[in-house]
């Protein structure tokens, strides 16, 4: 029966991965997967982190089944984090699960649960495994207009007129902040406009929000989830810790179902527990138990908060010297608007052929659509990286 397989399609995050990996050139630099790295290319583990994880082998005296939503210690802080006040908090089902791809994979099944027939728009571009995950599972999925290939920020004009076509059938798949891949986000402004059509067709919007605290800060970044959580009757949210907990290999997300009435909670939380139970059973603990603790824990919260600021800190300053060199070399502002994305990632608007003349002439690896990890650059392969680009003539 095996043989009947065929070679599934190759997924071009990590097949970059591999690339860089086996290149032996001393001057590499890695833009691909979403990692964050700090100036000596390290990825660390946070201090709060380390500190909970002693905290927790020294007190944590079973490692029994929790439920299946996970430790609801986790769901509540995680709750606040991203929703703060905003909305109800008798209306929000939520489960612990494995990463935010879990989270995401099981908000697209109970998407198709409720209703078989229901489309998923999705920005274009978007995260490319939203892509794979829908073709997976046979939802239909609809592209909207996203980024504008001439300003590098947000087609919003576009956007609006594709999302005219959602009914009352339809999810509308958005990113909550610092944009995978393109860095360009609306702005709260835009966002109210979206709730609008999000209300005025009736359909049920979902967030996907793994970059809490990389963008403007961690409550800039929940604003417009919080904006969307308080104006709308139902929402879905997918939330990772992999990137401002850095926590990637320990596979820690939260979904979380929001309802219109408090009395459809239970109902939510049951699908969202039966959807574990299928899919892996229980969650996995470990990673969401170093999150509670930190989040619970008002001196650990603080230091993992200002090692997230100063992350998101080290970001900005590397777009900004990015843009700065570019600005130098090229003579020209066109590229001004990688000091004004925002997050992990910036698409720089480039042909593949580009990026793969990059990745040969001069050991750059970027995603083929030019989606760059911005934290994956340091002081000296900006400068590296501005040449190469100008060079090429982009
Ligand atoms: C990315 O977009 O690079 C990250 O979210 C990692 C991944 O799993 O693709």
């Amino acid at each position: 029966m095996l043989t009947n397989l065929k070679e599934q399609p190759k997924d071009k995050i990590l097949g970059l991965m591999a690339m860089y990996r086996e290149d032996p050139r001393q001057t590499k630099v890695d833009l691909g997967v979403g990692v964050y790295k700090n100036a000596e290319g390290v990825t660390p583990v946070m201090r709060a982190v380390k500190t909970a994880e002693r905290k927790i082998v020294e007190e944590q005296i079973t490692k029994a089944y929790t439920g299946l939503a996970g430790d609801p210690v986790y769901s509540e802080a995680m709750i606040d984090m991203l929703l703060a006040q905003s909305v109800d908090k008798a209306r929000l089902a939520a489960v612990a699960t494995p990463g935010g791809t879990g989270a995401i994979r099981q908000a697209f099944e109970l998407i198709k649960t409720a209703n078989p027939k229901a489309r998923v728009f999705v920005s274009d571009p978007t995260w490319p495994n939203h892509v794979s995950i829908l073709n997976h599972l046979g939802i239909e999925m609809v592209k909207y207009r996203y980024f504008d290939a001439e300003t590098r920020g947000v087609n919003f004009d576009g956007m609006m007129e594709d999302l005219a076509e959602v009914t009352g059938d339809d999810v509308v798949l958005l990113h909550g902040c610092c944009h995978n891949p393109t860095g360009a986000n609306l702005n709260l402004t835009q966002w109210q406009s979206v709730i609008d059509l999000i209300n005025d067709k009736a359909c049920l919007p979902m967030i996907d929000i793994a970059y809490q605290g990389f963008g403007d800060g961690l409550e800039e970044d929940a604003a417009a989830t919080r904006l969307v959580a308080s104006s709308v009757p139902e929402l879905l949210i997918a939330a990772s810790c992999s990137k401002n907990f850095g926590i990637y290999r320990e596979r820690t997300g939260l979904l979380i179902a929001m309802s219109e009435k408090a009395e459809n909670t239970a109902i939510a939380q049951g699908n969202l527990n039966h959807l574990n139970r299928q899919n892996f059973s229980f969650p996995p603990d470990h990673g969401a138990r170093v999150v509670a603790t930190i989040l619970t824990d008002d001196t650990l919260k603080a230091d993992w908060m200002a090692e997230l600021e100063e992350t998101r800190l080290g970001m900005l300053a590397l777009r900004e010297q990015l843009a700065s060199e570019l600005q130098r070399l090229s003579g020209s502002d066109r590229f001004g608007f990688l000091a004004q994305h925002r997050g992990m990632f910036s698409q720089l608007g480039t042909t593949p052929d580009m990026v793969e003349k990059l990745r040969v002439d001069n050991a750059i690896y970027m995603v083929g659509d030019s989606r760059m990890n911005i934290a994956g650059l340091n002081k000296n392969s900006v400068p590296i990286l501005a040449q190469a680009i100008v060079d090429a003539g982009i």
